[in-house]
Order: C-alpha cells, then structure tokens, then sequence
C-alpha cells in the first residue's frame, strides 16, 4: 500500500461494507477487519452478500489492492482513520455493547498519535465519550483530543434504496473537541456530498435514535389504526391515501406485518434504556411502539385464522404459502423479521408451511417450514397465502388471481379473494 492513507473499518456488515469500499473508491487504502472467517473468505472472493455492493465493485476494489479484507489483528498496524461499524443488539432487553468494547480495545492496541477514530455503530447518547474514550485512551496511554482524535457520525444506509445511498445521504458528524470534530467531518466529505456537523457525540448519537423512534412510532401509529379501522369496516389505506395528499404536516407511514431488521425493533429499546437508567422514568412512547409492533405477527396470524374460519377451515394440516422472509422488500436481510414468528405459529398450530423468498437463503429459514417457488401453481394449492413482503420478484396479480385466499399485509393487489390487513 502506498501514500494514500489507511482506513480501518472494524465490521463488514451492511454499514461496514458500503464504507469501505466507498472509502477504497475515493484514495483510501482500507483494511476490512472482521471476526467472522467465513464472511471474509466470501469478500476475499470478491462474492458481496449485501444487495447494495454490487460483485463488481467488490471485485474492482480487491483487483487494485484499495480493499483488503481481513481477520489478522495485525493488518490493523498504523492507521490513519477507524471506523466502528459492528452490532448493538439487545441482550435481555438491554443494550449489549460487548462488540463495542471488543473493537474499541482492539483499535486501542493499534493507536497511534494523529489518529482518528470513529464509532458509527446505533447506541445510546454517551456511549462514544463514556465508553469508548476510555477504552481507547487506556490501551493506548494516549489522551483523546490531545493524542488522537474521537468522534461519532450515525450510519443512514437504507438497504435496497436505488435512489439514496451513502454518498449522496447527508452524514451527521461529531467530536469529542473541535480538532477531533474537524478531523471526523474532514475524512466524511471526501466520502459523502453532504455532512452535517453538531455539537457533541451524545447529539450525533441522540440524532440517530431520533430518526428510528419516529419511524417506530408512526408505523405504530398506522399498525394500531389498521386494526381498529379493520374492526370499524373502514379501509385505512383508503384513509391514508387521502391523507398523504396533504401537502405539509403529514407523512406517509403504511401499516404491516410487524417490523424488523437490526435498527427498528432494537434502536429505540436503546433510548428507553438510557432514559430509564439515568432518570428512573419509562419513555413511554418507544415502550408502547415496542407492545405495538410486536404484536402484529400476532395479529396477521389472527386474521388468517378468522379469514379460514369463514371458510369452514381449520388451520391444521392445511398447506400455507408465505411469501417473504426478509424483513424488507428486496433485501435479504432476515434478521428480526416478523415473518419468522408468523411462520413458526402457523407450524406450531399444524399448517403445512411452504414459503417463497428469493433473496434469503436458507439458513435463515424457520424449522418446520418448506421452501417452495412462488408459482400461481402453488398459490392454488394452498388453502391461503399470505402477503408479507412484497419483493419484484413476485408476480403479485398472477398470485392472487391463483390463490383461494390472499392476505395482503402490503396492499399491493386486489381481487375477490383478496384482503388488506
Ligand atoms: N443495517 C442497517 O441498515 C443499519 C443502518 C444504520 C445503522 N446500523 C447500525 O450499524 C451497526 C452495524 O450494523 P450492521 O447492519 O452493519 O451489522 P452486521 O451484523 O451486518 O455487521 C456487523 C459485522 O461486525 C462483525 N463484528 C462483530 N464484532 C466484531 C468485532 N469485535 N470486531 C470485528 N468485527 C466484528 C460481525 O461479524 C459482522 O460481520 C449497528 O449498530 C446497527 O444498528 C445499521
């Protein structure tokens, strides 16, 4: 590697990934560190699981040596810049900083004066400046601010948005004193068009739980609606696209089968967790958005249930086509996705259930459940099939035209057999 200068990027996820190779394209050499030897050995091969990174760009980037993926510790060795992209997930209900603390203390190892290091990993206010200063400056016997430079700039990737992607998505950024704030904001503007600099990393971070409860919240908000105009006989999203004609003080949420993915059913327990911790009272928002959502793989199983009925059919040993298991049309991204306890009731209550995903594979499948091919074929076999990600591939009018029932949880097609959540 030459004069350009090194980057690290600690996690080669959804956010670590984009990153780096992003970084690689711009003049930085970028070392891919990751612990999980099975992931590397794929980037190695310049095979990309994520639908954002193309193979090609992968591939470019490891021709010209900008991008090397790793587990060696060692390659970490004399860094200019460090990115912490790794998990935040709940452990109990509280948040699990563990994988945090391990990339701090590994970045710590490593630092040398003049360096930055950034956190972007979604936790709650306070953990750049409490948790991860420390951790740095004792492995290190540096002084933040003065040594080296420390900040935290909240990752927005929207997996599978064509339109909005890193580089054009402005970037909040943050540090832990002007120089280190300067430093953060510098290494981001060669890699977005926009950064949007404030005044502390417990700001920066509150940013970005801010962003994601009010996404948790609203989808509340229509998901509780959709029951309750259910119940009413009217039809929400007659509703809510009458009210999305507004043209200021509304925005369009839509109700579904629950939510899922890392940043929604986690992010905002985060806040609640560090509201409840340092004030003693319940932030009772994210807690009722939390009941909320979590319930409505409940609810979709319910109204399959009622809809059955009314067609003098048990669900017990009666054929089911799911269609999706990733959490988000066209992503692969299984992860807390409400389509895995809907399918696990279904089996748990004697349905025979086969599903269609295209884009997860399968070791993210449900036990007990069948993986089949969306075909109106299959639709017609089985006594219902059940909407819950609407991803291209699928040929939604062909479905539901074939299906004897479709619950359509997306309000994507229409029909006599069809119904909307
Ligand atoms: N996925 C999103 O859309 C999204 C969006 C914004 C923010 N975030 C946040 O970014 C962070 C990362 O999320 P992600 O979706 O990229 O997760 P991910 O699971 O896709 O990737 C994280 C990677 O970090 C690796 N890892 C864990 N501990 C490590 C360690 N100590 N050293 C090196 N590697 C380690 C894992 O093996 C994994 O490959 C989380 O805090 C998440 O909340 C995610």
């Amino acid at each position: 590697m030459g004069s350009r200068p090194k980057l690290v990027v600690i996690g080669q996820g959804y956010v670590g990934l984009p990153l780096a190779l992003r970084a690689a394209e711009v003049g930085f050499d970028v070392i891919g560190f990751d612990l999980d030897g099975a992931k590397i050995k794929r980037l190695e091969a310049g095979e990309s699981a994520i639908e954002d990174v193309s193979d090609e760009r992968l591939r470019a980037a490891l021709d010209d040596s900008s991008y090397l993926p790793t587990v060696d510790p060692a390659a970490l060795t004399g860094f200019d810049v460090a990115v912490v992209s790794v998990p935040t997930p709940l452990a109990g209900g509280n948040p699990d900083l563990s994988h945090i603390t391990a990339a701090a203390r590994l970045l710590a190892a490593h630092l040398v004066a003049g360096a930055t290091v950034v956190l972007e990993s979604t936790t709650y206010p306070g953990t750049t400046e409490e948790l991860v200063l420390p951790l740095l400056e004792d492995g290190s016997g540096l002084v933040a601010g003065r040594d080296f430079h420390l900040g935290y700039s909240p990752e927005r990737i929207d997996p599978g948005n064509p339109d909005w992607r890193l580089e054009n998505t402005p970037k909040v950024v943050s540090g832990i004193d002007d120089t280190s704030l300067a430093a953060v904001t510098a290494f981001y503007d060669r890699l977005v068009a926009e950064t949007v600099p404030v005044s502390s990393p417990a700001v920066a971070e509150l940013t970005k739980l801010l962003e994601n409860t009010f996404r948790h919240v609203n989808i509340a908000l229509v998901n509780e609606l959709a029951i309750y105009a259910h119940d009413l006989g009217i039809d929400v999203w007659a509703a809510i696209d009458a009210a999305s004609t507004k043209p200021f003080g509304y925005l369009r949420f839509t109700p579904g089968p629950g939510v899922g993915g890392h940043c929604l059913p986690v992010d905002p327990s985060y806040l609640s967790w560090r509201v409840r911790q340092s004030l003693g009272v319940p932030f009772r928002f994210v807690e009722l958005a939390n009941d909320v959502n979590a319930h409505m793989p409940d609810y979709v199983v319910r109204r399959l249930i009622l809809a059955l009925n009314q067609r003098h059919l048990p669900v017990n040993g009666q054929r089911i086509l799911l269609l999706g298991l990733a959490y988000k049309r066209n992503t692969g991204d299984a992860r807390e996705t409400p389509s895995r306890p809907i399918a696990e009731q279904l089996v748990e209550l004697g349905a025979e259930v086969v599903l269609a995903d295209p884009h997860v594979d399968d070791r993210a499948l449900p036990a007990g459940v069948t993986r089949v091919d969306a075909t109106p074929e299959l639709a017609a076999s089985a006594v219902a099939t059940v909407l819950l990600v609407d991803h291209d591939e699928f040929d939604l009018e062909a479905l539901a035209a074939a299906a004897p029932y479709l619950l359509d949880t997306r309000h994507r097609v229409s029909g006599p057999q069809v119904e909307h959540l």
